[in-house]
């Protein structure tokens, strides 16, 4: 492991580089804009990292999944009769036993994933969202038109998986219907590019 990747993976250090990129302003956005939960509502938060988004969620019954322990140690604090986080990998969603989310969250994950483990992840999502419920994805983004320090910064990701928005709303196709494809080069104070995909669970059996 890279460097870089090491110091990321400890949950101190990966605090302090959210806080330098002033994370919680573009958590804040990214739930009013595009997340937009219900009171009441079931969500999925894979890849939820230190689970600092679940307090921007509100009246939620919320579960999140990652596979760092550094950073579950740390969301484990916020557990509560309507929050858990689980430790597992979320490319085998099938062996948890869940089901009927209303909404699932992929928050800076899909870079991380190749192809197949994507495709893996997403067809276990489209097992565990009710028939109409969505799925929200964010990720750095290739864009033709972005500015080449956005483009050299999404290139650095520690996320191997960058890709272009066709790349990610493929995957994502597969297995829902996408609603909406928007590029944003205002989620981050410096020049960076994301790519956030609104979709919506398919009938059983299409
Ligand atoms: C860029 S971080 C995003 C964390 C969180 N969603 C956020 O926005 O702060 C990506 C997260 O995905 C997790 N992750 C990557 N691959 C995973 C996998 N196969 N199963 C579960 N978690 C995974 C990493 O451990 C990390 O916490």
């Amino acid at each position: 492991m890279a460097l870089r990747d090491r110091v990321l993976a400890n949950q101190r250090w990966y605090h302090a580089f959210k806080q330098a990129l002033r994370a919680d302003t573009t958590m804040r956005t990214m739930v009013v804009d595009h997340i937009r939960p219900q009171t009441g509502d079931r969500v999925l938060d894979v890849g939820c990292g230190d689970g600092d988004i679940r307090r921007l969620l509100g009246e939620v019954d919320y579960t999140g999944v990652d596979t760092n322990e550094n950073y579950l140690r740390v969301a484990r604090g916020l557990e509560d009769r309507s929050t858990r986080f689980v430790s597992a990998n979320v490319t085998d969603l099938a062996r948890l036993g869940f089901s009927e989310f209303d909404l699932a969250i992929a928050v800076g994950l899909l870079h991380h994933l190749s192809d197949e483990e994507s495709d893996n992840l997403l067809s276990g999502l489209s097992k565990v969202l009710r028939q109409g419920g969505r799925l929200i994805t964010l990720d750095p983004v290739f864009t033709p038109d972005q500015r080449t320090i956005a483009r050299v910064l999404a290139a650095l990701d520690r996320g191997r998986h960058v890709r272009e928005a066709k790349g990610y709303c493929g995957l994502v196709e597969s297995h829902f219907a996408v609603r909406s494809v928007v590029t944003r080069h205002d989620l981050i104070w410096f020049p960076y590019s994301h790519c956030i995909i609104e979709s919506e669970s398919l009938p059983a059996n299409t």
